[in-house]
This record gives C-alpha cells, sequence and structure tokens, in this order.
C-alpha cells in the first residue's frame, strides 16, 4: 500500500513538473487503454480520438466517454470582446487559440439568432464596482511616444508577451496553459476599456489563468519606461495593441440590430440553453447545467450507413424537425471535418452496435 502510494505521488509530481493537466492526461490514457481492449482498426481509433477531443459527449451519449469542459470561460465575454466580432464570430467560428483539440462548432445561427445570443453574451460581465478612470479611456489613436514604449515593453528584455502569446501561428511557450491568442487580433476582436482591467488584474476575471499580473503595484512595472508609470504603460500598451490596424469592423452586427429591434437577450439565454453550450464552456450563470440533449450514439452502427455518417457530419443538417426531445430544440452544430476526419469518425460510430 505505501508502495502503491510513493509510486503515485512520484507520478503526480512528474505531471505537475511537467505542467500536464492531470485530468486530461488521465482521461486521454483510459480511452486509448479503451480503444486497445476494443481491437479498434487504425482508422476507428482516430475516429475515437476526435470524437473524445471534440467533446461529443457534452450532448450524447457514448460508450465510456465523459464530458470535459475544455472551451474558454463565457461568463465576462460581454466585457472582452466587441460585439460586431462576436456576432460575425458566432456566425462563422474559428479557430482562435490553434493549440485546442475541441474546436467550436458552427450552429448554422441565422441572423436573428446570432444578435440574440450575441445580446445575452453582452450581459456576461464580471461585476467590478468601480468605472474605469476617465484618463484610461481609449481616445482612438496611439501617441508616437507611447507606441515606442509599447515596443519596447513588449521585446523579452522587458514583459516578453510573445512568451505566450502567438504571432501568426507560431508560438515559443511550450506548456499547453501559458499559450494565449495572436495579439494582431486584438484590434478587431477586444475592447479596449476592457484591456485596461485585463492588464491590471487578469485572475480577477479568470481564476488561475497564467497572464502574469504586470501592474498590480505602483513599483511593478519598469522603472526605465516612461518614467516608471504604469498607468501611462498599461495605455500604451493597449493603445498600441487596438490601434495595430485600421481594418474597419465587421458591419454585419450593425445591419442585424436595425433589421431586428424586437431581438431581446432571453432570446439567446434560451438558445443557448437548448443548443447547450454549457456542455464545453462550463457553467455560465443564468443558464441550466449541462444536459444529454441529443441521441444516444449507443447503437450507431446499427442505424446508419457509414455514406450516411459520412454526409451527415460534413453538412450536418435537421433529421428532427422538433430536434431530438420535443421542445429542446436541440441541434447538431458542424464541426468542420476535412474528408478525413469525417471517414474516420463514421468508420467508429460503425462500430457502436
Ligand atoms: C463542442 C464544444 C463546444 C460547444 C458545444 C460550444 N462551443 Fe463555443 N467554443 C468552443 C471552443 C473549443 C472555443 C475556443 C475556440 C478557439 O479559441 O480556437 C469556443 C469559443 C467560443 C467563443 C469565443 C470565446 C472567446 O475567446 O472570445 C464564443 C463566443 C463561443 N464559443 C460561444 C458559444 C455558444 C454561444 C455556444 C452554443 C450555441 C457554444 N459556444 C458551444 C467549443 C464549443
Ligand atoms: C506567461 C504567459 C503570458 C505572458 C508573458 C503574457 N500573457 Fe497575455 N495572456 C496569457 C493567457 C494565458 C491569456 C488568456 C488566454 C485565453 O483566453 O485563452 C492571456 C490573455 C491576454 C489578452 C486577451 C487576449 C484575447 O484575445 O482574449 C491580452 C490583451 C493580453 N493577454 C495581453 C498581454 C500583454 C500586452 C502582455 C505583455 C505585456 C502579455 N499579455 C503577456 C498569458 C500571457
Ligand atoms: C451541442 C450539442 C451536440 C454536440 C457537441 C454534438 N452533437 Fe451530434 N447531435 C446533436 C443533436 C441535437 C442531434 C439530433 C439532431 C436531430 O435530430 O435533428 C445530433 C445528432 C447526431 C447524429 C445522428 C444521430 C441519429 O441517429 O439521429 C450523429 C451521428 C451525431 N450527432 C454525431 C456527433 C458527433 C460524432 C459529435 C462530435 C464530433 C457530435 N455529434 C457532437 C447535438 C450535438
Amino acid at each position: 500500500m505505501r508502495r502503491l502510494f510513493r509510486r503515485c505521488s512520484v507520478l503526480l509530481l512528474f505531471l505537475l513538473l511537467w505542467n500536464v493537466e492531470p485530468g486530461a492526461w488521465l482521461h486521454h490514457a483510459l480511452s486509448r487503454a479503451w480503444a486497445a481492449q476494443r481491437n479498434l482498426s487504425p482508422l476507428a481509433a482516430r475516429g475515437r480520438e476526435l470524437v473524445t477531443d471534440l467533446n461529443c459527449a457534452a450532448c450524447h451519449q457514448i460508450e465510456d466517454q465523459t464530458p470535459q469542459p475544455g472551451a474558454p470561460p463565457l461568463d465576462f465575454e460581454g466585457e472582452r470582446v466587441r460585439p460586431e466580432w462576436l456576432f460575425d464570430f458566432l456566425k462563422q467560428p474559428r479557430s482562435i487559440r490553434p493549440w485546442l483539440r475541441m474546436r467550436m462548432p458552427t450552429f448554422r445561427l441565422g441572423d436573428r439568432e446570432a444578435l440574440a445570443i450575441t445580446k445575452f453574451l453582452e450581459t456576461q460581465r464580471k461585476r467590478h464596482d468601480e468605472p474605469l478612470p476617465a484618463k484610461f479611456r481609449f481616445a482612438g489613436r496611439s501617441e508616437p511616444e507611447l507606441t515606442d514604449a509599447a515596443k519596447k515593453l513588449m521585446t523579452p528584455e522587458y514583459l516578453d508577451c510573445l512568451t505566450c502569446h502567438l504571432r501568426g501561428k507560431e508560438s515559443r511557450s511550450v506548456k499547453p496553459d501559458e499559450r494565449a491568442p495572436d495579439l494582431s487580433l486584438v484590434p478587431q476582436r477586444l475592447n479596449p476599456d476592457w484591456i485596461i482591467r485585463w492588464l491590471q488584474d487578469p485572475q480577477s476575471f479568470q481564476p488561475g489563468v497564467k497572464m502574469p499580473n504586470f501592474f498590480d503595484d505602483e513599483s511593478s512595472g519598469p522603472e526605465d519606461i516612461l518614467g516608471g508609470d504604469e498607468a501611462r504603460q498599461m495605455i500604451a500598451l493597449r493603445d498600441f495593441l487596438v490601434t495595430q490596424s485600421s481594418d474597419p469592423l465587421p458591419a454585419e452586427y450593425q445591419r442585424a440590430v436595425r433589421q431586428n429591434p424586437d431581438v431581446t437577450p432571453e432570446m439567446g439565454r434560451q438558445l443557448m440553453a437548448q443548443f447547450n453550450c454549457v456542455g464545453c464552456h462550463g457553467d455560465i450563470p443564468g443558464l441550466p447545467p449541462r444536459r444529454e440533449i441529443a441521441p444516444s450514439l449507443a447503437q450507431q452502427g446499427r442505424k446508419a450507413q457509414v455514406t450516411w455518417l459520412i454526409e451527415f457530419l460534413t453538412e450536418s443538417r435537421e433529421i428532427r424537425r422538433e430536434a431530438y426531445n420535443l421542445g429542446t430544440g436541440g441541434r447538431m452544430p458542424n464541426f468542420r471535418f476535412t474528408p478525413d476526419e469525417a471517414e474516420a469518425v463514421a468508420e467508429y460510430l460503425r462500430t457502436l452496435r
């Protein structure tokens, strides 16, 4: 017993040192053991891995698979991103964090649906009692002096932002939980005033996030840039990041707002409950907890032909007008599978009988 305990603690220490999330590691190890025992072909085993990574178990019951919340938290999305960006992203989700194995799928949202969800997510804010002081408000441009200071602050000699943040698709970070989004997305994506709050205290939004508190007191910023003034250093970084490009924001959101004045946040709340967004994103205030809103895939191999499955996974259209549980209004989303991926997943589903 004591030996077992010692072995376990050595293993845990090893996992901690390597900064591997024990939960995810165990999850994959068990999943692989199960696949080996089932004697799956290499193609079906690849399909099973995709089903695990993409978290199909968020909505479906499938073998031993358990749902794993691994998508970013949405409980401060209304402060973090611009509504123009959000609306556009919901209609055409794309990768923001290319190192994630999970993917934000496409729910084929119409304008009214995407607008409703945007409005509901706009209500997702962490309460910050004090309003942002006027000096921090974004003025719409960056002074040359501040731009130079920001570029210097971001270098490896100072705050080394690109040790974690992507530039293009490249990240220097080897630790998965320190990887962070491409900072060239900032102008289109982020609310300028939120960036100040984030730089001031990232943990107050996302407890445990690996973004350092660079500016938590009056002596934290480097002394030889902008006279060691932390407030001006934060403004410099924010102004530089937001004004890197002057591309206009996507115009579709404003048009949808004008054309659908009756759409409310409550409609978006209901849609997000129906679609079970919490299955991947974790709990969101105002929404019910995760539910299995989709049919069990236990007998899928008996029910469906591989060709039908491949087509369905690629196109994923509506099968049941009133959705699987009458009235729940669930929808099978589209994961933008490549032909190879769709074939592998279908091959795996075929083995479920
Ligand atoms: C199968 C899992 C899954 C489901 C279901 C899901 N998402 Fe996501 N979502 C993700 C992942 C993974 C990301 C992160 C993508 C990235 O960063 O590359 C994401 C990202 C997002 C983002 C962007 C977050 C940011 O960084 O600003 C929003 C907004 C979002 N999802 C909304 C929704 C809504 C609304 C629903 C329900 C209609 C939903 N998601 C359902 C997996 C999922
Ligand atoms: C030790 C790693 C690390 C360093 C160094 C770091 N960040 Fe971050 N940063 C993060 C993480 C982790 C996140 C949250 C990632 C997520 O949402 O998936 C983040 C998020 C952000 C965001 C929000 C991005 C978005 O699109 O949602 C901004 C802006 C940001 N950081 C700015 C900076 C700046 C400016 C610097 C340098 C002064 C910096 N960061 C240095 C890890 C880091
Ligand atoms: C956000 C919830 C959700 C996620 C995540 C999800 N599905 Fe579905 N899926 C559904 C719903 C709802 C239906 C029922 C659609 C209908 O009846 O119109 C469905 C239907 C299906 C069907 C047809 C089942 C039948 O016999 O009617 C298959 C196959 C399927 N999903 C596979 C997958 C796979 C593989 C994944 C992961 C890559 C996945 N699903 C992820 C919600 C989801």
